[in-house]
Parts: C-alpha cells; structure tokens; sequence
C-alpha cells in the first residue's frame, strides 16, 4: 500500500520554528513506523533524525509521538495507524535537539535523582542477598520499564509543572522503596512526599495508557502515596 508519513523537521542550529515534511513511500500493514522512517533515511532522505539501536522495544531509544500517542517506532505498526497521513513528531515536554531527536538528560537526572539502584544493608554486602517469591512478585511490572519516556512525554502533569520528577522515575522509586532487600525505605518514601514528586500525579492516567511495556504506571504511584500516608503519617 502507498502511505504518506509527515515528519515534524527541525533542527535547533538552522531553524527558528518546526515544521513539516510529508514522505510518500509504499508499506505493507505489518510493517513498523521504524521500518518506514529506515527505508526514508536510506532511499529518499538521509537528513532525517531519530533515534534507534535493538530495533525491538528493548532499547527505549526510538520513543516518538505516532498519530498523537506517544509510542515505540519499532513496536506500532503500520496497520495500527489511522490514515490519511501517518503523523511522527517528537516525544512532547522534552526539548528538541534535531527532528525526532529530543534531549534526554533531564528525564535522566530525575531517574538519578530517586537513586535507582538498591541499597542493601551493609551486613547483607557479603554474602547471597535473598527474596521470598512473592516479594519478588510486588516488583514484576514495574521491572519491566525502559526507560522510553513514553509515560513522560504522555503526562499533562509534566506539562503543567517543570518540576514535577514525572512517572518513569516514580516508577523507578518505587522499584527500590518496594523492594524487600533495600534498605531506605522511610528515606526514599520521604523523598518523593511532596508535591513536585508522588503527589504531583493528578491520577490522569496518560502513562499508563502509553507505556508500551503494560506497566501499571498509575496504579503504582497510587501504592507510593498509600504507603506515605501507612509510613510516615
Ligand atoms: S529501537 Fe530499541 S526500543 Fe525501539
């Protein structure tokens, strides 16, 4: 089938505003909106930008806003679009660099700043460090974040508050304040009760309806605040 994708161009160090560029190329349905913006790059324009690296919904690398949700390139099809056109922009509430290209870095402070990593008891250090199943089993949707920023982008929230530190990083948060084996989990609760973090969430649910990895999203930064109000109050 013949298609049209219409690409938002820019390019920080030559434009002073965004616009549009429309490709017209042929598709099958079951192909991805990364195999089209591939097959643009080597036929017909090697000026376009975007990211990708796995090319499988692994990376993260290749979130963009397709028909106005915000989506992996490699995970939504063609088929799954509806036409005329195929709109690919930017992921929105970032900053853009070049084309589909945004800049990252302060999504990624903010995952820092929830220290995402777990930090177990200093006698736990030594030797095998165990979990019950089921406390593993508190952990299994949130562990499957990519850190695509599909949620950030999607959240009015964000939109509307600079500072709030957005759903991928509560997500993160609440992978170590849940996890049985960490050991700062007053610590990690007091930081993020204030309104720039879980209670900045005004429970509209855009994250969860974009994360392309199903992760209740919404639902566990509803389960940060309950346990700020068990903890800490
Ligand atoms: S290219 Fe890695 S997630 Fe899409």
């Amino acid at each position: 089938m013949d298609i049209k994708i219409k690409v938002q161009r820019f390019d920080s160090k030559i434009n002073r505003e965004p616009y549009f560029q429309t490709y017209d190329i042929a598709a099958e349905p079951n192909e991805r909106i990364l195999d089209c913006l591939n097959r643009i790059r080597w036929a017909q324009d090697g000026s376009l930008a975007y990211r990708m690296s796995c090319g499988h919904g692994v990376c993260g690398s290749d979130a963009m806003r397709i028909n106005g949700i915000c989506s992996l390139a490699c995970q939504k099809l063609v088929k799954d679009c509806k036409g005329p056109d195929i709109v690919v922009e930017p992921l929105p509430n970032f900053v853009v660099i070049k084309d589909l290209i945004v800049n990252m870095e302060p999504f990624f402070a903010r995952v820092n700043q929830v220290r995402p990593y777990l930090i177990a008891a200093a006698e736990a250090a030594s030797k095998e460090f165990k979990q019950l199943p089921e406390d593993r089993k508190k952990l299994d949707g949130v562990i499957r974040c990519i850190l695509c920023a599909c949620c950030t982008g999607a959240c009015p929230n964000v939109t509307a508050n600079a500072k709030f530190l957005g759903p991928a990083p509560l997500v993160q948060a609440f992978r170590c304040i849940f996890d049985s084996r960490d050991s700062q989990h007053l610590e990690r609760l007091k930081q993020v009760d204030h309104s720039d973090g879980a209670w900045g969430c005004d429970n509209l649910f855009k994250c969860t309806q974009v994360c392309p990895k199903e992760i209740l999203v919404t639902k566990s930064i509803n389960l940060i605040k309950q346990e700020i109000e068990k903890s800490l109050r």
